[in-house]
């Protein structure tokens, strides 16, 4: 297994990860589970959007996860040199590669590109329906600091 730093051609691989993974801890799945389709683009889409983000956001802090010269998986981050807060914003390992480490791999060296960036503090946010998650980032040392609701309703015309 090899991580190493984003390029352009892991582009629409890592859009797939995102759309495989993040079946059942997606925000906007459980949107469309109340409200089915909206404006004919379905939660996976939506979802993939936060690659493009990534990409323009902070393209330096994206790693992947190669295996057999395959993208398995990848994390996305952000360091806020004012701040020198650092965000973990995206991270994901396809299920058949799951629970072998490379997701620790992944955060580490997300987390040593952050340091290397002068960041103090990294940051991550995790749905309660996320078990996986919600039992690992505990045990990497991260402490819970805050709860949120995430609310929805549509707009009817007035
Ligand atoms: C979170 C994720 C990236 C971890 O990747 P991974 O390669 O499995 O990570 P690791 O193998 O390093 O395992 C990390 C921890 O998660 C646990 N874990 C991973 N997959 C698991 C599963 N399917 N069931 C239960 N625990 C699991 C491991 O046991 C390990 O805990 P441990 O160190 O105490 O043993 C991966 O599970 C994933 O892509 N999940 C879906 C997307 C997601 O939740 N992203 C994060 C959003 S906040």
């Amino acid at each position: 297994m090899l991580i190493r730093t984003y390029r352009d051609s892991d582009f629409e691989t890592l859009r797939e990860i995102t759309g495989i993974c993040f079946d059942g801890i997606s925000i906007d799945q459980n949107i469309e589970r109340l409200y089915g389709v909206i404006a004919g683009k379905d939660w996976r889409w939506r979802k993939k959007r936060h690659i493009d983000a990534d990409v323009a956001g902070n393209r330096d802090g994206i790693f992947v996860a190669e295996v057999a010269g395959k993208v398995v998986g990848f994390i996305s981050s952000r360091a806020d040199r004012e701040s020198r807060f650092g965000w973990i914003a995206n991270f994901a390992v396809l299920p058949g590669h799951q629970k072998k480490g490379i997701g620790t791999r992944l955060i580490e060296a997300a987390f040593d590109y952050l340091r290397a960036e002068g960041m103090e503090y990294v940051r991550i946010e995790a749905l309660d329906q996320n078990p996986i998650a919600t039992r690992f980032y505990p045990r990497l040392g991260f402490r819970a600091v805050a709860r949120q609701i995430h609310y929805v309703m549509p707009l009817s015309p007035a």
